[in-house]
C-alpha cells in the first residue's frame, strides 16, 4: 500500500527551499502539484552499491516507508533500468545504468537554467520516466511539450503516468539525437541524458533565439551543464552553469569498458618509469550551490583539463593515483606520487599520457586557475569549439567534429 506521502514531500520541499532550488515561486509551485511517487515503479533501485558490490532494491510492497523516503529523496537519482531493461529491478543487482528518475535537486536546477517563460515550446530529450515532462507541462502547458524517449517501454509506461494525472505532452518512442526535419521548431530542448557533442539536428530544430541545455560530457567526471543560445546563421553559443552527472545519450556512451579490458590485456607489456611531473590541479569549484545540492564536488582544474584536452580521460584515486587512457582506447597510464613527488608511472601504448595531462594542468594554472563558469562552447555546422570567457578565445586545438 502506497504510504500516506506529504510528510515525505514536507521534508524534501523544506530540503530543496534550504539549497536554493526554487529560484521561482513557479517552480516550487509546480514541484508541489507534480506527484513524483506516480512516476516512480514500485520497485527501484538506489544508486550508491552497497559492500556486496551490488545496488539494493527499494520495494514498495517490501518496505513502504523506504520506498517513500527514496521517492521523495532531495539527492539521490532512483534507477529505473539497467543494462536496457536486461537486468530486471527484482532485486539487488550490479549493471550500466539506463534510465532513471532523476533527483529533484537536479531536476529542478536545470528547470531553473532554462529559463522558460509561459509561451515557449520545450523538447526534452529523454523522457525516461516522465516526471520531468509533467513539471514542464505544469510549466507551459502539455500542449507546448514534446517529449523523445528511445526505449519503447519506457516512453509507453512515461506517457501512462502522464495522462493518469492528466497530462498530455506528446510523448515520441525514437532516437532524440537525430530529430526529423518537421520536428518543432523549440523555444527550448532539454536533454536529460549526456552528450559527447550536440547533435546538429538540435540546433536546426532551435526557433530564433532559442536555447538548449544539455549535460555535456567530460573525460574528467561529472558532466557539464551547457546553456546554449541561437545566435542565428546556424550556431549556439553559450556557457556552462553547472556540474551534473547524466547517464550518456544512447549512442553517444563514452569507452570505458574497452579501456579497461585494454588495460588488462596489455598490463603485463607496461613499462614503469619515474618521473617528475607538475600535475598540481588543486582549486576547489566556486559552485557553492552545487555543494548545497550535495553533487559530486569537483575540481576546476580537472574540468579545465577536459575542455584543453578532451582526448585524454583522466580520473584519481582515493589514494591519489592518477589513471589515464585514450579515447581512441591505444594507450593507458598509472600515476602514483611518491614521497619525495616524484611519480612512479605504469603505462601502455604510443602516447605520453602523463605528459599531456602536465600540459593540460599547467596550461589552466597560466591562466589564471578557471572555473567551471567560465568555459564555454560554441557549435555550428562544423562541429564544436570551446573557449574561455569569450568565443574568440578558444582552448583546445581540437575541434570535435560531428
Ligand atoms: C536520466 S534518464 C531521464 C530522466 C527523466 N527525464 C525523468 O524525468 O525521469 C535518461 C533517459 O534518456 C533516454 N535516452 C538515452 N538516449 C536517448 C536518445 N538517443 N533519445 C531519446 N532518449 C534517450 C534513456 O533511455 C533514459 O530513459
Amino acid at each position: 500500500m502506497i504510504p500516506h506521502l506529504e510528510p515525505y514531500k514536507q521534508r524534501c520541499t523544506e530540503e530543496l527551499a534550504r539549497c536554493g532550488a526554487f529560484p521561482s515561486g513557479w517552480l516550487r509551485l509546480a514541484f508541489s502539484i507534480v506527484p513524483r511517487e506516480v512516476f516512480t515503479p514500485d520497485q527501484v533501485w538506489w544508486p550508491e552499491v552497497g559492500d556486496d558490490g551490488l545496488c539494493p532494491v527499494l520495494d514498495l510492497s517490501e518496505d513502504p516507508d523506504a520506498w517513500a523516503r527514496a521517492v521523495y529523496d532531495a539527492r539521490h537519482p532512483l534507477i529505473t533500468q539497467m543494462d536496457g531493461s536486461l537486468t530486471p529491478a527484482s532485486g539487488p543487482a550490479a549493471g550500466r545504468f539506463s534510465s532513471s528518475i532523476s533527483a529533484p535537486a537536479v531536476v529542478l536546477g536545470m528547470l531553473g537554467h532554462l529559463a522558460l517563460d509561459g509561451t515557449h515550446r520545450v523538447l526534452e530529450v529523454g523522457t525516461g520516466s516522465g516526471y520531468n515532462a509533467a513539471l514542464l507541462c505544469e510549466l507551459v502547458g502539455s500542449d507546448l511539450v514534446d517529449t523523445v524517449e528511445i526505449d519503447g517501454a519506457l516512453a509507453a509506461r512515461a506517457r501512462v503516468a502522464l495522462r493518469a494525472i492528466g497530462y498530455h505532452p506528446q510523448v515520441h518512442h525514437d532516437d532524440g539525437a537525430h530529430l526529423p526535419p518537421q520536428a518543432g521548431p523549440y523555444d527550448r530542448i532539454i536533454a536529460t541524458a549526456s552528450t559527447t557533442h550536440v547533435p546538429y539536428s538540435w540546433v536546426e530544430r532551435l526557433d530564433d533565439g532559442g536555447a538548449i541545455l544539455v549535460p555535456r560530457h567530460t573525460t574528467t567526471g561529472p558532466d557539464g551543464l551547457l546553456f546554449l543560445r541561437d545566435t542565428r546563421h546556424g550556431t549556439v553559443s553559450g556557457h556552462f552553469v553547472d556540474l551534473v552527472d547524466f547517464m550518456p545519450l544512447r549512442g553517444q556512451e563514452p569507452v570505458t569498458d574497452a579501456v579497461a579490458a585494454l588495460r588488462t590485456s596489455t598490463w603485463g607489456e607496461a613499462k614503469t618509469t619515474t618521473i617528475e611531473a607538475d600535475l598540481d590541479l588543486s582549486l576547489d569549484i566556486g559552485l557553492g550551490r552545487d555543494r548545497d545540492l550535495g553533487n559530486d564536488r569537483e575540481h576546476a582544474g580537472l574540468f579545465a583539463v577536459s575542455m584543453r584536452r578532451p582526448d585524454l580521460r583522466a580520473s584519481r584515486n582515493d589514494d591519489g593515483t592518477w589513471w589515464l587512457s585514450s579515447p581512441d582506447v591505444s594507450s593507458w597510464a598509472a600515476a602514483r606520487q611518491r614521497a619525495d613527488g616524484t611519480y612512479r608511472v605504469k603505462a601502455y601504448g604510443p602516447r605520453d599520457l602523463v605528459a599531456d595531462l602536465a600540459d593540460a594542468a599547467a596550461w589552466w594554472r597560466g591562466a589564471g586557475r578557471p572555473e567551471v563558469t567560465r568555459f564555454g562552447v560554441t557549435v555550428d555546422r562544423c562541429g564544436e569549439t570551446v573557449w574561455l570567457d569569450t568565443p574568440d578565445n578558444p582552448v583546445s586545438a581540437v575541434t570535435t567534429l560531428k
